[in-house]
């Protein structure tokens, strides 16, 4: 290449001296007054703000409308959880320059069964975006026997079908995060380490962090079998039942405000989970820094007789909708009472396990039934009416 350089044209656009206003020259390079113009303007552009892009999926009161389609009861938390999102992902689509936004994950608070892992998994679907869920109780600190922390991440990729950048805005939920707390300090000395390492542990994920995770499938390539993942825009969802956490709520309570203002409005509401502050799950355990990055808590409430029956029938892909057309197959038109159903719920409740116990209840009903089919459709009965008596003593027609 020739190192002599033609000082008579803008050494951008190529126009000659003659073609243009003015023409700087420097030492080695000259720029034309219509370039220097152009590079203003681009200049400009970078100093505007971000060009906000339209994003009506990031809507809190869509985001609610899809929760309550398939969520029932726990409306606070729908509402919360909506924002909460929505603002996570408006941010992460629309970075903002210079300015730092802590990210906002969510912690669930509330009893077994009560919609928790449903709550972060429907948002998940909502947002089209990869989950995972992860029990904390199986997590280790790096270098102790149990999945460590960074395998969280692992799973994610799996989930986003190994596209990490997809991974990089997925959603983890973390569950029965209770149990990783710091046991109080009449206990023993070997299980507080472990809760708090693993917090700890967790902890680094949560701010942002970049992993090196190995990568499935990638064997053809020494070297590039690592994946790196940054951890910054993926957001936690960390739930727990906190048994025990009332107490604390209701002890602080009472010692600062006479006369205890909480008016129970739901008669399954067992004191006032939605009054908890940082200080009090600092109390139960939980270490500052790390609930200090769960800036939304949410509480759920026990579901009652009446959402439990609402769950069998109303909600989306609900367990009757799902037993209907098992029984179809077989040419049986599977309906049930009122009052059938309203037995299932309570049976359910005195087990106290949410509405988790509905699918065992449901099977438990349904057992003799699903058995004897063939010998239904052999005695041509195309109809099963659940009544009471099916729910207190299931047994085959025949
Ligand atoms: N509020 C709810 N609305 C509809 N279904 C629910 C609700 N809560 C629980 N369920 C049902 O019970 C199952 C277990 O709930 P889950 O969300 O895992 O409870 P948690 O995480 O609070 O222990 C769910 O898969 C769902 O079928
Ligand atoms: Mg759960």
């Amino acid at each position: 290449m020739s190192d002599e350089i033609n000082l008579s044209h803008c050494s951008f656009c190529g126009n000659s001296k003659e073609a243009v206003k003015k023409l700087v020259v420097g030492d080695k390079v000259a720029i034309c007054s219509d370039c220097v113009e152009l590079c203003q303007d681009l200049i400009n552009d970078e100093q505007k703000e971000p060009e906000v892009v339209d994003q009506p999926q990031y809507d809190p009161e869509i985001i609610c409308e899809y929760l309550k389609e398939r969520v029932i009861g726990q409306d606070d938390a729908k509402k919360v959880l909506s924002v909460a999102i929505a603002n996570h992902y408006k941010r992460i689509t629309n970075p903002p320059k210079d300015l730092e936004i802590q990210k906002g994950n969510v912690l669930i608070v509330g009893p077994t069964g009560s919609g928790k892992t449903l709550l972060a998994k429907t948002a998940a679907q909502y947002l089209k975006v990869p989950f995972v869920v992860a029990d904390a109780t199986s997590l280790t600190e790096a270098g102790y026997v149990g999945d460590d922390v960074e395998s969280m991440i692992s799973m994610l990729v799996n989930a986003a079908g190994g596209d990490v950048s997809l991974a990089e805005r997925g959603i983890v939920f973390v569950d029965e995060i209770d149990k990783i707390a710091r046991k109080g300090e009449s206990s023993s000395i070997t299980r507080d380490v472990s809760g708090e390492g693993v917090q700890q542990a967790l902890l680094k994920l949560i701010e942002g962090t970049t992993c090196r995770i190995p990568n499935q499938g990638g064997r053809k390539h020494p070297g590039s079998d690592m994946n790196e993942i940054n951890t910054k825009n993926i957001l936690f969802i960390a739930g727990g039942a906190f048994v025990g956490l009332k107490e604390i709520v209701a002890g602080r309570e009472k010692g600062t405000s006479i006369g205890f203002s909480a008016s129970i409005k739901d008669k399954t509401v067992e004191g006032d989970l939605s009054k908890v502050t940082p200080d009090d799950l600092t109390k139960f355990g939980m270490i500052p820094e790390f609930i200090g990055r769960f800036t939304t808590t949410v509480s759920i409430q026990n579901l009652s007789k009446e959402q439990l029956v609402k769950v069998l029938t109303e909600v989306k892909n609900n367990y009757i909708s799902q037993y209907k057309y098992l029984f179809s197959l077989d040419n049986i038109k599977l309906e049930f009472t009122k009052e059938a159903l309203e037995l299932m719920a309570e049976n359910t409740l005195k087990l106290k396990t949410g509405a988790r116990g509905l699918h065992t209840e449901i099977e438990r009903v349904l057992m003799p039934h699903m058995y004897h089919v063939r010998k239904y459709r052999e005695n041509n009965i195309t109809e099963l009416n659940i009544d009471e008596g099916n729910v207190l003593d299931p047994k085959p027609l025949i």
